[in-house]
């Protein structure tokens, strides 16, 4: 990337289009998602590159399990299989946390989310946020019912709640709002991410589907990013 260029805080990513990918070679479409990790990786590590201060890649939204059961112990397995290698952890200096509602989980996969959620808590260098059983809505209704709680047990006042503290009951905690949603595959639309955390980023739709999504595709949205003009309501 050329030196004037401005690198967004954070990045959210829609990885998306790994299923028409798969159709478009015949393949089954957890072939697609196999593909798609692998570009997860190499992104990445691209982002840890380029000195992003966080990433947040949606994986998987709370509407997914609706998918033939096939394809959903398919995302789930090879979930397994990054969470024991553990997204490569050892190698980078990633805080890594999982955004969604981990209820769905239980045994293993759980154990492993948990495991690698602590032992990266104390690192310094990029958030790397994963969406797993993710919903804004899921989200903010979890939010709103923790407050009520909170509020209900006289921990906390009714005219504490504001916009940092409801801000501060979502997964998303302490981490900057992402100044850019990308989503690859063609489709324009958010389905459900970061709903209440990107009312200010910046959105760039490309028509690549992500298993073929490159590290130069990520740099033309950077490019791209830097021709907007953001304004959060002044002039
Ligand atoms: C994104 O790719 C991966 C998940 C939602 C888990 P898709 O599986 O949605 O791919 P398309 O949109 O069907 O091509
Ligand atoms: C959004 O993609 C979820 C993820 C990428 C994990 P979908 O493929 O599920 O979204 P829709 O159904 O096209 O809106
Ligand atoms: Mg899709």
């Amino acid at each position: 990337m050329e030196s004037n260029i401005t690198i967004p805080k954070h990045i959210g990513i829609i990885m998306d289009g790994n299923g028409r990918w798969a159709k478009k070679r015949l393949l089954p479409r957890n072939m697609g998602h196999k593909k798609g990790a692998e570009v997860f990786q190499d992104i990445t590590r691209y982002c840890n590159e380029l000195g992003l201060e966080a990433v947040t890649f949606y994986a998987f939204s709370t509407e997914n399990w609706k998918r033939p059961k096939d394809e959903v112990d398919g995302i789930m397995k090879l979930f397994k299989e990054y969470l024991i290698t553990a997204f490569d952890y050892e190698k980078e200096n990633n805080k890594i946390i999982f955004l969604g509602d981990k209820s769905a989980f239980s045994g293993e996969l759980l154990d492993l989310m948990e495991e690698i959620e602590t032992k990266t808590a104390d690192r310094t260098g990029m958030i790397l946020n994963i969406a797993i059983n993710y919903g804004s809505r899921n989200e903010m209704v979890h939010a709103c019912k923790k407050i009520a709680q909170d509020v209900k047990n006289g921990k906390m006042d009714v005219n504490d709640i504001n916009e940092d503290t409801f801000s501060s009951f979502l997964y998303t905690k302490n981490q900057p709002d992402p100044d850019f949603i990308l989503r690859p595959s063609g489709e324009k639309r958010l389905s459900n991410f970061l709903l209440w955390q990107s009312a200010y980023s910046e959105f760039v739709y490309m028509d690549v589907l992500w298993p073929d999504f490159t590290r130069k595709n990520l740099d033309e949205a950077i490019l791209e990013f830097n021709k907007r003009n953001r304004r959060f309501g002044g002039v």
